[in-house]
């Protein structure tokens, strides 16, 4: 099994979304391992993005991951489950996100696009030790 780290993020909480979203990823195959509703500090916050340290969102990036409770989520399923996560979630800009994927249907703007997931094995792991330590 692979596990990946996704975050419904607080507009997806605000909008009563989490639900729908965790139904779609479990109606793709994929499980639950660990599942936790919290308020990212701003610490935390700027682990999780470090990558985008400097970049002119990352300010407004922290601001909203931090602005209401998450769900912060470990999902696991075979080899790639990172990779079937974003296939689902859909491109980072919910504008040009397609039909069919979870901000293609549900989202609009481009900070507010709901969910969060690993970009890659590495990415998953580091991002698993942040908000579960010990569990990867
Ligand atoms: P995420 O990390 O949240 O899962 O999203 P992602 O991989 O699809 O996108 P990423 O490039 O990692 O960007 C992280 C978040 O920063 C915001 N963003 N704003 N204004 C912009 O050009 C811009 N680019 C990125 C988005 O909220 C994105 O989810
Ligand atoms: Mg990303």
């Amino acid at each position: 099994m692979e596990r990946t780290l996704v975050i419904c993020k607080p507009d997806a909480v605000e909008r009563g979304l989490i639900g729908e979203i965790i139904s779609r990823l479990e109606r793709k195959g994929l499980r639950i391992v660990a599942a936790d509703l919290r308020t990212i500090d701003a610490h935390t916050a700027s682990r999780h993005y470090e990558e985008h340290v400097g970049k002119p969102f990352y300010a407004d990036l922290v601001e909203f991951i931090g602005r209401g409770p998450a769900m912060v989520m470990v999902v696991a399923g075979p080899p790639g489950t990172w990779k079937v996560v974003r296939t689902l979630m859909g491109p980072t800009n919910p504008a040009d996100a397609p039909p069919g994927t979870i901000r293609g249907d549900l989202a609009i703007e481009m900070t507010e696009n709901l969910i969060h997931g690993s970009d890659g094995p590495e990415s998953a792991a580091r991002e698993i030790e942040i908000f579960f330590p010990g569990l990867a």
